[in-house]
């Protein structure tokens, strides 16, 4: 029997080489300290030094970054934040578990990220924070997204999962907001099984989230002389993730760049393709295509002439106001009606090479 080739995936684990992972890993873990220690320090401090992010905490999860974000922007039962649809789920979730309401801005059709002009028009008293995610690792129009958030007095969230390495007018991504996050989970850019990364612009507020890391206490204070004022979470990172992530950043320019390299090369073969549009890019943008993002007249057909040679393709996401749990807040939004029925992921990451990219634009370019 012809055995066939396997599936080109959309997302896939990127480990270190096995002869730099395994004696580290085999030395942290027998090391004596596998909780939060040494190694989660050395990351938090490499992190921010290579994306030039001052105040990163190392976390369990993006998702517990997140809420530690949302607690320290007050968000909270009878508050408001205003956020997008076109996103993972956690992003929203999280909200609903601070209490406070999650208010849906539309987004650009164009783009698929939060439109400033949608969230201007949403803004209350109640609001509390503007979350923007740069969704499949194309920055959203930050430039007008931090004047609103001024204009109006409130706190800017970047929820940058989707997007490390990605730029804004020369700076990195989570350089803008008042606070931003980062994934590590297994199918990101970059993994440590799980993990994720808290940076605050804000160096006053690192004590307020190292507490609410770790249960409201403070690390390196005898617990017998501690006193909890305000309960917080079991969200800190560990010590077998953090030297995971130490080795991962070593070697993240080259994943990035092969991201980017495909990236770009799909963007100028689209551009020319009738019924194909690739995502628009604002000025200034600079995104790391976690995924590539195709605007397709027909997606359905993408999906099925890529399959039939061998490629995943797919809109991996469903905006978070389909589920029932967001029903509740459900609002008219043509903008992102509009991108999700175009809306096809095709496979952009490290594992593409030349010959891929190619048999993938001469599948989707035949008429
Ligand atoms: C946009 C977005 N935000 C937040 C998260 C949460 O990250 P994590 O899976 O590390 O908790 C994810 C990951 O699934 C995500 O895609």
């Amino acid at each position: 029997m012809n055995k066939q080739p396997p599936m080109i995936p959309l997302v896939k684990v990127a480990m270190p080489p096995r002869d730099v992972l395994m004696p580290a890993l085999e030395s942290v873990l027998y090391g004596g300290v596998i909780a939060e220690g040494e190694h989660v320090y050395s990351f938090e401090a490499a992190f921010s030094e290579l994306f030039g992010l001052p105040g990163t905490l190392a976390t369990s999860s993006g998702t517990g970054a997140l809420h530690i974000a949302f607690e320290l922007a007050g968000a909270g039962v009878g508050t408001e934040i205003i956020t997008t649809s076109m996103t993972a789920e956690p992003t929203n979730t999280t909200i609903l578990q601070t209490g406070a309401v999650p208010v849906f801005a539309d987004v650009n059709p164009r783009t698929g990220n939060i439109d400033p002009a949608s969230v201007e028009s949403l803004l209350t008293e109640r609001t509390k924070a503007i979350c923007a995610v740069h969704y499949a690792g194309y920055p959203v129009e930050l430039g007008e997204l931090r004047q609103v958030a001024d204009r109006h007095g409130v706190v800017l969230i970047e929820d940058c999962a989707h997007a490390l390495g990605a730029r804004f007018k020369g700076r990195s991504v989570g350089a803008f907001g008042d606070s931003a996050i980062f994934s590590f989970q297994a199918i990101k850019h970059m993994t440590t099984i799980d993990g994720g990364a808290l940076t605050l612009k804000n160096q006053t507020q690192v004590p307020e989230a190292k507490r609410l890391r770790w249960f409201g206490l403070t690390k390196g204070v005898p617990r017998t002389e501690v006193d909890i004022v305000r309960p917080g979470y079991k969200y800190n990172m560990h010590n077998v993730a953090g030297l995971l992530g130490q080795l991962q950043l070593r070697g993240i320019d080259t994943l990035l760049n092969r991201h980017v390299s495909n990236g770009r090369f799909y963007d100028e073969r689209f551009a020319s393709v009738p019924g194909l549009a690739p995502a628009a890019i604002p000025d200034g943008a600079e995104p790391t295509y976690w995924l590539y993002t195709l605007l397709a007249e027909d997606s359905d057909d993408v999906e099925r002439r890529l399959a039939s040679i061998g490629v995943m393709a797919s809109k991996l996401h469903r905006p978070n106001h389909y589920h029932s749990v967001f029903a509740p807040y459900r609002r008219p939004m043509p903008g992102l009606d509009e991108f999700y029925r175009k809306l096809v992921h095709i496979p952009c990451g490290w594992w593409v090479s030349d010959e891929d990219r190619e048999r993938i634009v001469d599948a989707l370019a035949k008429g």
